[in-house]
C-alpha cells in the first residue's frame, strides 16, 4: 500500500499525479533497450509486473536500460539509488525547489514528482549527459566561468533548466533566461549571475 503523507489522507501516488500529470503505465518490452537482468519469473497476472513493482524500459543520457521499479518511487530516486546519476540532487522532494531538475524528452521537470514507472518508454537527460567525453557543455563551462555555482547545491538543477531552454530556444532574451530558472531556487541567492550563465551560454552556442 502507498505510503500516506501525513495528516493529508492522501496517498504519496495521488500527490504526484497532481504534481506531475499522467497516468501509470504498463511496462512493455521493447527491443533495442539493454537488458539490465532481472531475468526472473514475475508470478502474477500481468506481464512484467507484480505486486508494488514493474519493470520498465527508459533510456537515460542516450543509455537504454530496463529496471524493475517500485511503484512508490520517484525518478529522483530511480537515477539515484538505481543507476547511480547523483548529479540530480533531492532537496525539497516536493516539487518546490528544482534541485532534483531534470530533461524529459526535452522539457525541464522536476524528477521528484514523477513516479518511475511513469518513464516507461522516455528518455532522459541528466547533468551527467551534458558532458561529450572531457568537454563540458556550453551552459556548464558558462557557470564555471560566471560564478554560477557557490554552495552549489542549486547547480546542476539550473543549469538543466537552462539546458532545456537553449534547446527550444537558442537565443533567448534576459527575461526568457529569469522565466526559465523561475522554478529553480537558490538559498545563496546568486539568481543575477546564474541568468548571465545562460545569456552567454547561448552567445557561445
Ligand atoms: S527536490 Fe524536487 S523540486 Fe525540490
Ligand atoms: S548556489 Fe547555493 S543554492 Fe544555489
Amino acid at each position: 500500500m502507498d505510503e500516506e503523507i501525513k495528516g493529508k489522507g492522501v496517498s504519496r501516488r495521488d500527490f504526484l499525479k497532481g504534481l506531475g500529470g499522467g497516468a501509470i503505465g504498463t511496462a512493455v518490452v521493447s527491443t533495442g533497450l539493454l537488458d539490465t537482468g532481472k531475468a526472473e519469473a514475475y508470478p502474477t497476472e500481468a506481464t512484467g509486473t507484480r505486486r508494488g513493482k514493474s519493470v520498465i524500459n527508459l533510456k537515460v543520457n542516450g543509455r537504454g536500460y530496463r529496471l524493475e521499479v517500485e511503484h512508490r518511487a520517484t525518478l529522483a530516486e530511480l537515477l539515484r539509488d538505481q543507476l547511480g546519476f547523483t548529479g540530480t540532487k533531492i532537496g525539497c522532494n516536493r516539487g518546490e525547489c528544482g534541485a532534483c531538475t531534470v530533461i524529459l524528452n526535452g522539457r525541464n521537470i522536476y524528477s521528484c514528482s514523477q513516479l518511475a514507472v511513469w518513464m516507461d518508454g522516455k528518455e532522459i537527460l541528466t547533468i551527467e549527459g551534458l558532458v561529450k567525453g572531457e568537454k563540458l557543455d556550453p551552459v556548464q563551462e558558462a557557470f564555471i566561468e560566471h560564478d554560477g555555482p557557490q554552495c552549489g547545491f542549486c547547480t546542476s538543477g539550473q543549469i538543466m533548466s537552462g539546458k532545456a531552454l537553449l534547446l527550444r530556444q537558442p537565443n533567448p532574451t534576459e527575461a526568457q533566461v529569469r522565466r526559465a530558472l523561475s522554478g529553480n531556487l537558490c538559498r545563496c541567492g546568486n539568481y543575477n549571475r546564474e541568468v548571465a550563465a545562460v545569456l552567454a551560454a547561448a552567445k557561445a552556442r
